[in-house]
């Protein structure tokens, strides 16, 4: 919240207010004095012109020294109320007219300097004819009172004081916004943050939804399959069990019958082979787990592999795994070889083929991989580089008699096959795969127990 970055926000602005309210001030006093020098300049100004009049108005009293004029001249200055004080000096420098209100004026020209202790404005001017001097009036008026001077600046002050306060007002508000301006941000930061937490909260819960779907609809496609794999196999024994009877029964008179014989055990062979393959999907088929190394297994069975896919396709084995895992090795060679038979067939003009395998400690469960714990695991990677396969296949591959190839060619049992033994045996499968991406098959397995380290 407290950010230097938000700080530096706001701390322009309050800068700049208190600049504003600074100048606001100076600017104020500045007009003060220019106004009180004006104000004294004219106060001199008008005092000096009323002074004028008089010492205009007295010349001819002074000259004939008529004192009644002279003061009633005088007394006529009395309505202006600033004037505090009027003396008529003639020609020697005596006084002949006066009004005061601040006690009686001095009798000689020579010594007015006295009032000064009063701090009155004392303006002379002289009383002149044909521009000989032939006296002096004498002019004391009241410096401007504290109150109209204080009620004369009261409103700059005022207007000056309430500048600066709104521009205080104004910085600490913009300070505040600023403030509520991070905040918000923060909020909204916070906000999204959440948002997409969530939304990958909801994708993960989606592919979790998903993979229990899947393992649901395994468990119940397998339950099925499984029980008619049985019996059917049951069924499938008895037929070659009869067969082998017929045969022996007939002895020597089964020669020529013996083609046919033989076809109908090849084809019961191969619905045997089919039934297990079922059994092996409902992984109700008896396996004989060992402890191998999945890297010996591969490269035992190297060239079979490549007699499989064929020259076209080259293949790469990086087989890195040094630890053992538990599983049927004959359930696994197979495994192994359908992976292969399937990148061959996704690469029908040629490509390349890689199978990889490395150890992975304490590896955390894939999204998917339901019922899987963190621990040690072998990796096995089947990589080709062919077609892929769309969101929709990939989806359904591993399901029982899933195929996209043509009638004869597949029977879709391959994968399922595959997935259900990998699941028998602890381990995990996975599909990566886009179309013209080719397709990456994932199996982990974990670790053997007694596996001592190797
Ligand atoms: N490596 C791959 N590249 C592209 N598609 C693949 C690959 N492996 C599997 N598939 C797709 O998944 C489907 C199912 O594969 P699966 O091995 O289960 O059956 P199959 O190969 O069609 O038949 P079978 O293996 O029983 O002979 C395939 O038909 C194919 O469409
Ligand atoms: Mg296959």
């Amino acid at each position: 919240m407290n950010n230097p970055h938000s700080a530096a926000q706001w701390r322009i602005p309050v800068l700049l207010a208190l600049i504003a309210a600074a100048f606001l001030i100076f600017s104020g006093v500045a007009i003060a004095l220019y106004e009180e020098n004006i104000y004294r300049t004219q106060q001199v100004k008008d005092f000096t012109e009323q002074a004028s009049i008089l010492a205009a108005n007295e010349t001819a009293a002074v000259i004939f020294d008529d004192r009644k004029s002279a003061q009633e001249y005088v007394d006529a200055m009395k309505v202006n109320p600033e004037l505090q004080a009027v003396g008529v000096y003639n020609q020697a420098g005596k006084l002949t007219a006066q009004t005061s209100r601040v006690g009686a004026l001095p009798d000689n020209l020579s010594d007015v300097s006295q009032l000064s202790k009063l701090g009155l404005l004392a303006i002379s001017v002289p009383i002149a004819q044909k521009n000989v001097k032939i006296g002096t009036v004498y002019v004391w008026a009241t410096a401007e009172t504290v109150q109209r001077r204080i009620a004369r600046y009261l409103g700059i002050g005022l207007l000056v004081v309430m500048g600066a306060l709104v521009m205080v007002v104004l910085s600490v508000s913009q300070r505040a916004l600023a403030r509520a301006n991070t905040e918000l941000k923060l909020r909204a930061d916070n906000l999204a943050q959440l948002n997409a937490q969530l939304q990958r909260e909801m994708e993960e819960r989606h592919k979790t939804e998903e993979a229990l779907r899947q393992s649901q609809k395994m468990e119940a496609i397998g339950q099925l399959s499984g029980g008619i794999a049985h019996d059917f196999n049951n069924l499938l024994m008895i037929a070659m069990g009869n067969l082998q009877l017929l045969q022996r029964r007939l002895g020597e008179d089964a020669k020529p019958l013996a083609r046919y014989i033989e076809s109908a055990e090849e084809g019961l062979r191969r619905a045997a082979g089919l039934t297990q393959r079922l059994l092996a999907f409902a992984r109700r088929q008896p396996l004989t787990p060992k402890a191998v190394s999945l890297s010996a297994l591969i490269a035992g069975m190297s060239e079979l592999i490549r007699q499989s896919v064929g020259a076209h396709v080259e293949t790469a084995l990086a087989l890195d795994a040094k630890w053992l895992v538990l599983c049927d090795v004959n359930q696994m060679e197979n495994v192994i070889l359908n992976l292969a038979i399937n990148a061959r067939d996704a690469m029908p003009s040629g490509g390349r083929l890689a199978i990889e395998t490395r150890d992975i400690a304490q590896m955390t469960p894939p999204l998917d991989g339901d019922g899987f714990a963190t621990g040690d695991y072998v990796e096995l990677r089947v990589r080709d580089d062919g077609a892929g396969m769309d969101e929709e296949t990939r989806r359904q591959a591993i399901d029982p008699f899933f195929t996209t190839k043509p009638l004869g060619q597949g029977t879709g049992l391959g994968l399922s096959t595959a997935f259900g033994f990998v699941r028998q045996s602890g381990g995990y499968l996975g599909i990566e795969s886009a179309p013209g991406s080719g397709t990456i098959i994932t199996i982990l397995l974990p670790r053997a127990i007694n596996d001592e380290g190797q």
